[in-house]
């Protein structure tokens, strides 16, 4: 059981609540998902979208809250909305790290930049147009949020990170994000079933937020592996000495072959489970594995002290 400003939840909507979390990047290694650039890069795309995506979703949801009358899951929004932040904070902070490292992130910022403020802006609209693509967004959103919170379970599942030797303070920040993810997994759709509800808006957003992220992951993290093949700079250590000879379709291949990053049938298997008309997230099984996670997780633990 859960407690929150004096709310306690028994059952799986869990009280969500914002952690203070700190991560020190000093000794992790560039390449921190060891004999793998593609992976690593995959994953660093999370530090590099996800930051200015959560931020405008949290302001997507906080505007969303005065549409909410009902007390616990004004609440939950609230809770959420404090994750997110603190999610968006945390990648935030290892951009500078790539940065000195030498990675290009500055056109990925741009087009991240361009996406959030420009395509899902709020466009200055009011009155009705305002309300329906403030509904619209809220849609969007709530897919990405199942993507991110089964995104977050596989994290937590996968054991071949464990195996081979992941960075243990990246691997913390991957698996602490993934276990909020799926902790507050339920808020986003709660919230726009309450606020819309529309079948058919959900499905239309489904493919929107999934064929968006596919995008703009697949673009992004062969940016970033292609940036290092193609710079021959020596004095960057680390990030350029070896060369990539393998295409990044053929990386992105086998980096899911071993188990590093998500296949693409992934994709297609939760967009699938998704637009299910009776869909919830809690019939994707417990979420008992994201909590024994967060009360074991170095920098949750540490956030508590
Ligand atoms: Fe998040
Ligand atoms: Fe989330």
């Amino acid at each position: 059981m859960n407690k929150s400003h004096g709310v306690e939840y028994t059952d799986e909507s869990y009280a969500i609540t914002a952690r203070a979390v700190k991560f020190d990047w000093t000794d992790v290694p560039l390449q921190y998902i060891p004999n793998d650039w593609y992976a690593t890069h995959f994953w660093n795309v999370m530090h590099l979208v996800l930051p200015e995506g959560e931020r405008a979703m949290a302001d997507v949801f906080a505007r969303a809250l005065t549409l909410i009358d009902d007390r616990r899951l004004h609440e939950e929004v609230v809770g959420f909305v404090g994750q997110e932040t603190t999610h968006a904070a945390s990648h935030e902070s290892f951009r500078d790290y790539l940065r000195t490292h030498g990675v290009d992130v500055d056109p990925v910022l741009t087009r991240i930049g361009y996406a959030v403020d420009v395509v899902f802006g709020d466009h200055g609209l009011r009155g009705r147009a305002g309300r329906a693509w403030l509904h619209e967004r809220l849609g969007i959103y709530a897919a990405a949020e199942h993507f991110t919170a089964v995104v977050g379970e596989w994290l937590l599942d996968n054991a071949e990170f464990d195996r081979i030797g992941v960075d243990p303070t990246m691997l913390d920040l991957l698996r602490w994000h993934g276990a909020e993810e799926l902790e507050h997994r339920n808020v986003a759709f709660d919230a726009y079933q309450y606020v819309d509800g529309g079948y058919f808006r959900r499905v239309r957003t489904a493919v929107i937020a999934s064929a968006g992220l596919a995008l703009l992951w697949f673009t992004t993290a062969s940016h970033l592996y292609r940036d290092r093949v193609a710079t021959p700079a020596p004095t960057r250590r680390g990030y350029f000495s070896g060369r990539a000879r393998t295409p990044w379709p053929l990386a992105f291949a086998r980096a899911s072959r071993r188990h590093l990053i998500p296949g693409l049938s992934f994709l297609f298997v939760q967009l699938a489970l998704y637009v299910r008309p009776g869909f919830h997230p809690s019939s994707m099984g417990n979420i008992d594995k994201a909590v024994r996670y967060l009360a074991l997780s170095p920098a949750a633990v540490a956030a508590q002290q």
